[in-house]
C-alpha cells in the first residue's frame, strides 16, 4: 500500500534486525548509522512536533478507497505520508508537506449539524470523513491495509518464539514484536498535537511533549502516552530586562508556589479537554499527586494519556534512557525481555500499586549492565564528564547535566550474548543485598540505603528521591524468588534448547517462552492458563521438566 513502508531509520537506529546478535567491535565508538545521524534527543522531537502539526487524524469509513481518499485531500495540498489503523472504527493519518495545506482543509471542513444534540463548535484537526453523494468509495475494494497498534497476546508471543532457534533470536523476535512503530510514534505526538490545540487557548506558544516509554526507546505498543505541557518556550518569559531604562512586563495571576501555578493550570486544561476535547472521555484530575496529572482516554487512538506541567526532569530522564538504549543494541533487547518476563508473572502491572514499575526494571537493567565486568554502559557521572558546555542542565536545584554528543561516547569491549546476559541478569538479581544496598546509576555501583524501603533505587535527577518507593517487601520478594527460578530454569539444558519440533508446527515453549509461561501445566498447549490455579515454584519447575523431557522422549 501507499505508505506502509516503515522508517528503516527507527529500526536501524534502535537495532532491531532478526539476525544473531553480533559482538561489539573492541572499544568502538558510538555511532548512528541512520538518516538521523547523530541528531540530539531533542532535534528528533522537535522534527516529530513539526510533523505532527502538519498532520490531521480522520475517521474513515470502513471500506474507504484509498486513491480517492488521497486525491480528494491532496486538493488540500502535497501529502507527505498517510496510514490507516483501526480503533473503535478505522482512522487515518495524514501528514501535509505542508502546514498552510490546514488552513485550507478547514476552510473546507463542516461543523456537523445534528438533530436534537448541540455540538461545541471546536474545530480541532480530528475529522470524519463522510459520503452523502455519488461517489462510490469503496470501489470494489477491501478495507484499506491497517497497521497494527497494539501488541500480540501473550500466549501467540509465546508460540511464535517457540519457534525460534536460539534464545538470543527469541529475545530478537520478543523485541521486535513488542516496540512501537514509525507510525505509532507518529500518532503518539499527534495525540500531543490535538491537545496542544485545546491548551493553546490559553497559551498559545505551548507545546505539548510526549515524554516517558513513549519516546525513551523502551515502548512497547499499547503503552501510555506520558504528555508534558511545556511552557517554558513562552517568548518574553527570559528575557532579560535592560539595566537601567524603561521596560514593560505582563501583569500576571500570582500564585502561593510553583505547585499551586501547576495545579491551576492542569485543572483548566482538563476541564478543557472534558468538555471540548473530541474523543477525550473519562477525564480525571489527579492534582494532589506528588507529580499533577490530568489522566483520560484518547478514544481514536487508543491511548490512555497522562497529562503533566512542570515536569522537565521527567523528559531529562526520558532522554538519558533515550541515549543509553541506542548505545548498544542488547539494551534494548533486554530491557524488552525482562519487562515481558516481569508482566507475565504480575510482577509489574497496569493498575498502580505496591508493585515493581517498568520504569524501576529498565533502571535496574541498566545497573545491571554496568556491572558487567567489562561494563557494557558508562555510569551517568562519567556521561557528565563528556557533557559540553551546550549540555549543562540545572533543574530546580538538580544537576542533570550529561553528554548529548553520543560520539564521544567509547564503549568497552563486551561480547556477551543476550543469552548470557539474561541468565547473569536473573543471578545478579537473586543475590542482590536489596534489604542493605541501593541501586544507583549514577555511581554505577551499589550504595548503601538512605532509607529503609525495601527497594531502593535512586532516581538518577533527583537524589533524594527513591524511584522505587511504592515497592513493598512481598513484592520484593517475588521478584527475587522469581529470578531464582528462571535463572535455574536457565540453567537446565531441557529448558534451553529449541526441541527438535522447533520450526516444524511441534512448537513446545522452550527458553524464554518458557520462561513467560505462568503455570507448568501449560507447556503442553497454552489454552486455557488464565483458568489454572499457580503452583508453588518448586512443583511449577518440576512439573515443567517432566512435560519437556516427556516431549523430548515422544519427538
Ligand atoms: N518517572 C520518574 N520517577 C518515577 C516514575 C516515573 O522519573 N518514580 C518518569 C520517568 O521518566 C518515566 C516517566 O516518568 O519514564 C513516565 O512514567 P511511567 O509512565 O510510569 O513509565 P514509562 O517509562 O512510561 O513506562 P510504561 O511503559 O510503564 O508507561
Ligand atoms: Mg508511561
Amino acid at each position: 500500500k501507499c505508505f506502509k513502508k516503515v522508517d528503516s531509520c527507527f529500526q536501524r537506529k534502535f537495532g532491531t534486525s532478526t539476525a544473531a546478535t553480533k559482538t561489539d567491535a573492541p572499544n568502538k565508538k558510538y555511532t548512528i548509522d541512520s538518516k538521523d545521524g547523530n541528531k540530539s534527543f531533542y532535534t528528533v522531537q522537535e522534527e516529530k512536533i513539526e510533523q505532527a502539526e502538519r498532520s490531521v487524524l480522520i475517521s474513515c469509513p470502513a471500506k474507504t478507497n484509498e486513491k480517492k481518499f488521497l486525491n480528494y485531500l491532496s486538493r488540500h495540498g502535497d501529502i507527505n505520508k498517510c496510514f490507516f489503523y483501526e480503533s473503535y472504527g478505522t482512522y487515518a493519518v495524514v501528514e501535509f508537506s505542508n502546514k498552510e495545506s490546514l488552513v485550507s482543509l478547514h476552510e473546507g471542513t463542516a461543523i456537523p449539524s445534528i438533530n436534537h444534540e448541540a455540538t461545541v463548535p471546536f474545530k480541532s484537526r480530528l475529522l470524519s470523513l463522510r459520503n452523502t453523494g455519488p461517489v462510490d468509495m469503496s470501489n470494489g475494494q477491501s478495507a484499506p491495509q491497517c497497521q497494527p497498534q497494539t501488541t500480540i497476546h501473550i500466549n501467540d508471543l509465546i508460540q511464535r518464539l517457540s519457534k525460534e532457534n536460539s534464545i538470543d533470536q527469541q529475545i530478537s523476535s520478543l523485541t521486535e514484536t513488542y516496540q512501537l512503530t514509525e507510525e505509532n510514534v507518529c500518532l503518539r505526538f499527534l495525540v500531543c498535537s490535538l491537545l496542544k490545540d485545546i491548551a493553546a487557548a490559553y497559551f498559545p506558544e505551548c507545546t505539548i511533549r510526549p515524554f516517558g516509554s513513549s519516546v525513551n526507546g523502551f515502548g512497547k505498543l499499547g503503552c501510555d502516552l506520558d504528555m508534558f505541557l511545556d511552557l517554558d518556550g513562552i517568548s518574553g518569559r527570559n528575557l532579560k530586562r535592560p539595566k537601567a531604562g524603561l521596560s514593560l512586563e505582563y501583569q500576571t495571576k500570582r500564585s502561593a508556589s510553583e505547585r499551586a501555578c501547576t495545579q491551576s493550570i492542569l485543572s483548566v486544561i482538563g476541564e478543557c479537554v472534558d468538555q471540548f476535547g473530541p474523543g477525550c472521555v473519562g477525564v480525571q484530575k489527579i492534582l494532589q499527586a506528588r507529580c499533577p496529572l490530568v489522566r483520560f482516554a484518547h478514544q481514536p487512538s487508543g491511548f490512555q494519556c497522562d497529562l503533566t506541567a512542570n515536569n522537565r526532569v521527567a523528559m531529562k530522564s526520558s532522554e538519558l534512557l533515550y541515549l543509553y538504549g541506542g548505545l548498544d543494541r542488547r539494551v534494548r533487547c533486554l530491557v524488552f525481555s525482562v519487562r515481558c518476563w516481569a508482566r507475565a508473572h504480575s510482577i509489574t502491572s497496569s493498575i498502580p500499586g505496591a508493585w515493581i514499575s517498568n520504569f524501576s526494571l529498565t533502571v535496574m537493567v541498566l545497573f545491571f549492565l554496568q556491572r558487567r565486568t567489562i561494563p557494557i554502559l558508562p555510569t551517568l557521572d562519567h556521561l557528565k564528564e563528556l557533557a559540553g558546555p551546550l549540555d549543562k542542565s540545572v533543574i530546580e536545584g538538580n544537576d542533570c547535566t550529561f553528554v548529548s554528543d553520543v560520539t564521544k561516547i567509547q564503549l568497552q569491549d563486551n561480547t556477551e550474548t543476550l543469552e548470557q546476559l539474561l541468565q547473569e541478569f536473573f543471578e545478579f538479581y537473586s543475590t542482590f543485598a536489596f534489604n542493605r544496598m541501593s541501586i544507583n546509576i549514577r555511581k554505577g555501583r551499589e550504595q548503601n540505603k538512605p532509607e529503609v524501603s525495601p527497594l531502593h533505587i535512586q532516581n538518577p535527577f533527583e537524589p533524594a528521591l527513591n524511584v522505587s518507593k511504592n515497592v513493598n517487601g512481598t513484592q520484593l520478594e517475588r521478584f527475587v524468588a522469581l529470578c531464582r527460578e528462571s535463572a535455574w530454569m536457565l540453567q537446565q539444558r531441557e529448558f534451553n534448547v529449541p526441541h527438535s519440533g522447533s520450526g516444524t508446527g511441534n512448537n513446545a515453549p522452550w527458553g524464554l517462552a518458557a520462561l513467560l509461561m505462568p503455570s507448568v501445566s501449560q507447556v503442553a498447549g497454552v489454552k486455557g492458563r488464565k483458568k489454572r490455579k499457580r503452583e508453588p515454584a518448586s512443583e511449577r519447575i518440576k512439573g515443567l521438566l517432566e512435560s519437556l523431557k516427556n516431549r523430548e522422549v515422544k519427538s
